[in-house]
């Protein structure tokens, strides 16, 4: 278990870090670890870092990934991330010993977790929950959901934490109980002191509804476009219940009551 800070500690110079493991995980999907003492050393659940493209593209602008796993001995960090245009096409090419730019620890995090909590992926949205799961290290339950078992594609040895016992579910049944996540959180947010959640805006959505005002508190790491990562351009500002917010600076990480899905 790491010893965390949520201090409001944000490093918005990128600095050169060299990628020590590369593995595809599955096809199009692909995890990286670097060795980067700062943000090793600084960061904490539901943080993010912006990654910048090789030397060769550095006319693309970074991209924002959670940070999924962490290493403070080792001073790595690690990112699980889904192929799906130009930029992550590139990131996932890179070879292992290369160097590439990094800048983080990014943004505003998860609060600290409860003793038996719920945590909710969709697809993707694991790599900030595995990090929160991980650090904490506190029992806690996930529910894993995807379209179809192609898309459950955290690796296993990520996923084996003593703390955490984990619910997959596949709309297609292919793994996992058949449904949505939305099948699965009835019975169990009741008794959840809090919620946290990562996925896609409808599964997000849906949550929030059966959260509704007398379920948990509930924590939900938004994505939007970012190109600055550190509050500057304004281009991820959301409409929020307390005005324009950068999901950048004032998030990824906001309370459920704030965010609107009216869109
Ligand atoms: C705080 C934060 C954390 C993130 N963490 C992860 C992560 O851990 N793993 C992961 O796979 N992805 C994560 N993302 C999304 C990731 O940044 C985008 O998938 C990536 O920037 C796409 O770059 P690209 O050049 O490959 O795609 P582009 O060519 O730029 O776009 C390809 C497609 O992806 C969509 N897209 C691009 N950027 C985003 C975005 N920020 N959010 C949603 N859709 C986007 C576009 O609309 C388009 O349909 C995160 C985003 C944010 C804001
Ligand atoms: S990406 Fe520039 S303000 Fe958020």
């Amino acid at each position: 278990m790491l010893s965390l800070s949520r201090s409001e500690t944000s490093y918005n110079k990128p600095e050169s870090c060299r990628v020590t493991i590369k593995q595809i995980v599955a096809p199009n999907y692909c995890r990286l670890t670097f060795k980067s003492p700062v943000v090793a050393g600084a960061a904490y659940p539901g943080q993010f870092v912006m990654v910048y493209m090789p030397r060769e593209h550095k006319y693309l602008l970074p991209r924002p990934f959670s940070i999924f796993r962490l290493n403070r001995v080792r001073e790595e960090v690690s990112i699980l991330f889904e192929v799906k245009g130009k930029g992550t096409e590139l990131l996932a090419h890179t070879k292992r010993g290369s160097q590439l730019r990094i800048m983080g620890p990014l943004g505003t995090g998860f609060p600290a977790l409860p003793e038996g909590s719920l945590l909710v992926a969709g697809g993707i949205g694991i790599a900030p929950l595995v990090f929160l799961a991980a650090a904490e290290g506190k029992p806690c339950t996930l529910i894993y959901g995807a379209r179809t078992a192609s898309q459950l594609i955290c690796p296993p040895d990520d996923l084996t934490l003593p703390n955490l016992t984990i619910l997959e579910v596949t709309e297609d049944g292919s793994k996992g109980a058949k449904g949505s996540v939305s099948d699965l959180l009835p019975g169990l947010v009741s008794g959840a002191p809090a919620l946290f959640a990562c996925g896609p805006r409808q599964m997000l959505r849906a949550v929030k509804a059966l959260c509704g005002h007398s379920g948990p508190p509930a924590w939900f790491s938004m994505e939007e476009r970012m190109a600055c990562g550190i509050g500057a351009c304004l281009g991820c500002a959301v409409q929020t219940k307390t005005g324009y917010r950068r999901v950048c600076r004032d998030g990824p990480v906001f309370s459920a009551g704030e965010v609107f899905f009216d869109d």
